[in-house]
């Protein structure tokens, strides 16, 4: 089984790249992993034309290619993002908008393989599992848009730092197990 693990901060050395370098340890004693971080592809904003509702394809052709082909590998998928003014970062969001090709409320729509199962971590300097929960939420509803299932997620307050993120290694690990 394939296992992907994608740092949707742009930051690579930061709380967030901490996590998923953990989450990509523990997992690869039973997966093949790969990790990626989004700031790794260059992705347009979507440009909201609405020719994949008539085609399934994108206009554009960017580094949104080369990250989907990550995805179609993967038959695990975990997203770990930062809370960004109390949502996801940018870089991740424009890299979601521009995943409606594959977003089965229109028809015809493209279609990643089956059986894909999705995690999320989402984690904040902050106190107050709301934020968390609003992120893992964003994530939960395009995992849902996409057909790959929703199979768990973990939300982490006052985490700010990577030195932080590190204390909270035992909780990570045993969110990991459950993968
Ligand atoms: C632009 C920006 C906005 C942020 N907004 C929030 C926020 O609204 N709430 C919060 O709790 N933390 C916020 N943070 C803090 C990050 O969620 C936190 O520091 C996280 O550990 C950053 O991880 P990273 O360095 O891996 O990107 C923000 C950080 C940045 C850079």
């Amino acid at each position: 089984m394939n296992a992907l693990v994608l740092n949707g901060s742009p930051v690579r050395s930061g709380a967030t790249a901490w996590i998923a370098e953990e989450t990509a340890l523990h997992l690869q004693t039973r997966y093949s992993v790969r990790s990626a971080c989004i700031d790794d592809y260059r992705i347009g904003f979507c440009r909201g034309c609405r020719a994949c509702e008539r085609t399934a394809r994108c206009v554009q052709h960017d580094g949104m290619d080369e990250l989907m082909a990550q995805l179609t590998w993967a038959d695990v998928l975990v997203i770990v993002s930062p809370s960004y003014w109390a949502d996801i970062p940018g870089q991740l969001k424009a890299f979601i908008d521009r995943c409606t090709p594959w977003c089965d409320t229109h028809q015809p729509h493209a279609s990643l393989p089956g059986g894909k199962r999705g995690y999320t971590v989402a984690l904040r300097a902050g106190s107050g599992m709301g934020e968390c929960r609003r992120i893992i939420e964003t994530i939960e509803h395009f995992y849902g848009h996409m057909h790959i299932a929703c199979s768990g997620s973990l939300g982490l307050c006052a985490v700010g730092s990577r030195d932080a993120a590190m204390v909270r290694r035992e909780e990570i690990d045993r969110f990991c197990s459950e993968i």
